[in-house]
């Protein structure tokens, strides 16, 4: 089989490693420095919002399958491009993206399936913010409604800076979600969708906060680690069918199946599970923490997927060892950020955010990487990781991933 992945971030990194030991060539637009040290795996230049352009390096590579990475090619409808081309794509539609691409259309989505979610109003003018800053009592939750990398969130005691990010949205053009404030451990399950059939991936937690505690500014996520031996015996089964499959239904019916992964990120809060949000794609860095524990094959489960076949998989096999994935961001992230440092050699590091440069490399962006640490538990797994950083200049980290787990 051969294989055409999008996207060059950690996640990709992740799912690289992952697929290339099962394929003939990967192939990865563009790629990263991480990706391009896996024997068969070639990095290749191009745009990946351009649909065209991704079909024709399709077509041209002759590949089986392409596996979409990132939220914004899948909502630029990248995945349709493929599809009428004739060829095999993991990733929604741009339509069924939507789920991410809007929260509003997210919380539509919810409400005709009767998904249990945080009560919310969505405001396109200031007065309905204001008025729906006094319908919930703080904590506040404002979002940013279209994508913004995790970053579009804000979650406040403080109602002037609940009020600024919403009249910040809003005089942007936007609309924001303000939402009720939902309490408990957050957990994210990603489920594998063939538009009909859902299989669920073990549950992982991310660390949304910047700063140890959970102090600090929202970030893409700065850590994660799966298994939970915490979360309640029957998680996944609840998810499936009070969460995955009456929002797979709901899509079905308005004629747009979602075929890919539903990341459904969820809060276990007293009165039950709640939906936080949902992606439509892999997470980050849930997928790193999650697929070295796959033992079945992931191109088998992605092209099953792609080709509406998942009813015919084998249960899928893991690895009952825990992972723990630590990520290093650049200093100033999530804001103005000092790139082009130079990373050293790490054991067990996922490329995110680097580059070569000359023979070195260097980085590129915020989340610059994560290190991954396998054990038989989540304490020991977390002490590999920890025990394999090796500090770049200005690199922030939080020393509180998985703690006491
Ligand atoms: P989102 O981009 O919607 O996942 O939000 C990012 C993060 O903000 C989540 O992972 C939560 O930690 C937090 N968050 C979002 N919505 C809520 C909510 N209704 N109640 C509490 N925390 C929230
Ligand atoms: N880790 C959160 C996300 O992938 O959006």
């Amino acid at each position: 089989m051969k294989i055409l992945l999008l996207g060059s971030g950690g996640r990709e990194h992740a799912l690289a490693l992952s697929l290339a030991p099962h394929v003939e060539a990967l192939y990865a637009v563009p790629g990263n420095p991480g990706i391009s040290h896996i024997e068969n795996a070639e990095c290749i230049d191009g745009d990946i919002l351009n649909g065209r352009a991704i079909v024709e390096i399709a077509l041209h590579k002759n590949v089986d399958l392409v596996v979409i990475g990132p939220e914004a090619p899948l909502v630029a409808g990248v995945a349709d491009d493929l599809r009428e081309a004739g060829v095999a794509v993991f990733g929604p539609s741009g339509a069924a993206a939507k789920l991410e691409g809007s929260k509003a259309f997210a919380k539509e989505i919810m409400a005709l399936a009767e998904v249990p979610t945080a009560l919310a109003r969505i405001c396109s003018t200031r007065e309905e913010a204001e008025d729906a800053l006094q319908m919930f009592p703080p904590p506040y939750v404002v979002k940013d409604d279209g994508l913004a990398a995790g970053k579009g969130v804000v979650v406040t005691e403080d109602l002037e800076k609940a009020r600024e990010h919403a009249f910040e949205c809003i005089d942007a053009g936007g609309s924001v979600v303000i939402e009720e404030f939902l309490d408990g451990p957050e957990v994210s399950l990603l489920c594998v969708c063939d538009g009909k059939t859902v299989i669920p991936l073990e549950a992982a937690q991310d660390f949304k906060r910047l700063k140890d505690g959970g102090e600090g500014p929202n970030t893409g996520g700065m850590g994660s680690y799966s298994p939970l031996p915490w979360a309640p015996v029957g998680l996944a089964d609840e998810v499936l069918e009070r969460v995955a499959y009456p929002v797979i239904r709901e899509l079905e019916r308005q004629g747009t199946p979602f075929v890919g992964i539903l990341y459904c990120g969820l809060a276990l809060t007293e009165r039950g599970i709640r939906v936080i949000e949902f992606n439509v794609r892999f997470g980050d860095p849930e997928t790193q923490a999650v697929l070295p524990r796959l033992k079945t094959p992931l191109t088998e489960v992605l092209y099953a997927a792609a080709t509406g076949k998942l009813h015919q998989l084998e249960p899928l096999e893991w690895d009952e060892d825990a992972v723990v994935a630590v990520v290093l961001a650049s200093e100033g992230y999530p804001g103005k950020l000092t790139l082009g440092v130079e990373v050293s050699p790490m054991e067990g590091l996922i490329h995110a955010g680097t580059a070569w440069k000359d023979d070195r490399v260097v980085t590129t962006g915020g989340r610059v990487a994560a290190v991954i640490g396998k054990g038989e538990t989540v304490a020991q797994a977390r002490e590999a990781a920890y025990s394999a950083i090796v500090p770049f200049e200005g690199m922030q980290y939080r020393t509180d991933i998985a703690a006491g787990i």
